[in-house]
């Protein structure tokens, strides 16, 4: 089939206002605990866009390890190009396609890093591969060849043989803090459902339906 006649007719029941929890973060969780009963792959990634050093925007996919009503945390490189990006410019959107239940929610919010005691907690949990993983990738950096990542690890693997792998301090955590989050469920004839909430100077939310 061509790419232009490829449609997905959007057969759901729809979104309502009564639907909605007030509160927006109980609202993705309910989503999200029915993305992961529906066994969809990768349920807690998200596309995340930052702010290029030359004003351009940069999206990349990262997994979000913990939510609450403080934002979605997520674990990358300090060093990376998205970090350097943060840094500059602590502001991001992020989206979560859930696709095969016709629905989409995009997040806009500032950004902080997580206390370095909540990295070294998460951090403990990863299998040991991923925490010498991190050790071993320049990440975002150019290198030779995959040769070079893997003689990295083998010196990583030496130094850390028989201990426990400490955090590096050029990985951590960051906390994406909303103040916009849009659900979005699709409807047949391209007439959708979309709700956003605005977090107002109160700290109450607002939500407000917005055409397809
Ligand atoms: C499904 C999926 C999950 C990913 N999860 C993470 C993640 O949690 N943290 C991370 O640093 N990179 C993750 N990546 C890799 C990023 O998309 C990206 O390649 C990397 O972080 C470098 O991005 P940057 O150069 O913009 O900093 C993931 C990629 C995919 C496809």
């Amino acid at each position: 089939m061509s790419i232009r006649d490829r449609r997905v007719q959007y057969e759901t029941e729809g979104l309502e206002r009564s639907d909605l929890h007030d509160d927006p973060i109980v609202q993705w969780q309910r989503w999200y605990d029915q993305s992961a009963e529906a066994n969809l792959a990768e349920p807690n990634a998200m596309t995340l866009s930052t702010v290029g050093k030359d004003g351009g925007p940069d999206s990349r996919i990262v997994l979000v390890r913990g939510v609450d009503q403080s934002g979605f945390a997520f674990y990358t490189n300090y060093d990376s190009a998205k970090s350097a990006q943060l840094t500059a410019h602590p502001q991001a959107s992020a989206v979560f396609g859930w696709l095969d239940l016709h629905r989409q929610v995009r997040v806009r919010g500032t950004v902080s890093r997580l206390p370095a005691a909540v990295s070294d907690e998460y951090f403990s949990s990863r299998p040991r591969e991923s925490q010498l993983g991190a050790w071993a990738s320049p990440q975002s950096q150019p290198i030779h060849g995959r040769e070079e990542l893997l003689a990295r690890l083998a010196e990583v693997e030496q130094r850390f043989a028989g201990v426990d792998v400490q955090r590096p301090p050029h990985w951590g955590g960051w906390l994406l803090t909303p103040r916009e989050i849009e659900f979005w469920q699709g409807r047949p004839s391209r007439l959708h459902d979309r709700f956003k909430y605005t977090l107002q100077s109160n700290g109450a939310w607002t939500i407000e339906r917005l055409a397809p």
